[in-house]
């Protein structure tokens, strides 16, 4: 079994000063036996590295372009981020899916670019709640993963963490249950595991959406959740502390 990882996804918020602060209460834990990831807005990409640099805490960005460098006001490129020794980026939020029209193929163009840029990518996949409502929860995440299956080697599958972020759970309050959240991580492993064969049990499946001190460990007793996907919570330090210290505890 891969090793449990919590990742926080500042989204557009944070500051300098609370990035000092979350380094200091991390810095006090021992949190040997999880990963820790923190994806900050990629103005403060820099800044976060130098803050956790002797922490076991990882520092990553929540978006990239997957284009080339040249005129693309106001984007930045996966070069840039490897130029500043920035090795994560989330990809594909339900965010970035929804209010600013990213595709499945633009996803995929982006998962490509890090790979050949020694990024990790932390690509998130997911369904609406009406396509839940309408049974479609499995077959949509299904497709979402197949699109990257299509384009990636076992190996470059290999360096790829996929997040199970349901959007109607995402900022809401409202959790997956563990038992939802676990079968639709079942059928991912399955679908990644039919594709590319033997690999598929170290890829690490996350859960997102609402995760929270009080709800983690249910979700990381699941079989095939190897961790989370911490939005609001990450923001909070004794929370998040919380959340890594029941992860470093499931391992
Ligand atoms: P949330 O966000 O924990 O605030 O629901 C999760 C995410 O969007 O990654």
């Amino acid at each position: 079994m891969p090793r449990p990882l919590v990742a926080g996804n500042w989204k557009m918020n944070g500051s300098k000063s609370l990035l000092i602060e979350m380094a200091n209460a991390l810095r006090k834990e021992q949190l040997e036996a999880c990963d820790t990831w923190l994806l900050v807005p990629a103005v403060f990409v820099e800044f976060a590295i130098q803050q956790f640099d002797t922490t076991a805490v990882k520092v990553g960005a929540q978006n990239l372009s997957g284009q080339a460098p040249g005129a693309l006001t106001g984007e930045v490129s996966a070069a840039m981020l490897e130029d500043v020794d920035c090795r994560i980026s989330l990809v594909g939020h339900s965010e970035r899916r929804q209010i600013f029209g990213e595709t499945d193929d633009e996803v995929v163009t982006k998962t490509k670019a890090c790979i050949d840029h020694r990024i990790q990518p932390l690509v998130c996949v997911g369904e609406t709640l009406a396509e839940r409502q309408a049974g479609q929860a499995k077959q949509i995440v299904v497709d979402q993963i197949g699109r990257l299956m299509e384009k990636l080697t076992a190996a470059e599958m290999a360096a790829v963490v996929i997040a199970y972020e349901p959007i109607w759970a995402i900022g809401t309050g409202e959790v997956a249950s563990a038992y939802d959240a676990q079968e639709i991580h079942a059928e991912m492993r399955r679908t990644l595991s039919d594709y590319y064969g033997l690999e598929c049990p170290q890829i690490r499946l996350l859960y997102g959406g609402s995760v929270r001190a009080s709800t983690v460990k249910e979700l990381l007793a699941q079989p095939d959740i190897n961790g989370v996907l911490v939005g609001g919570a990450s923001l909070d330090k004794h929370e998040f502390v919380q959340i890594c210290n029941a992860a470093a505890i499931a391992d």
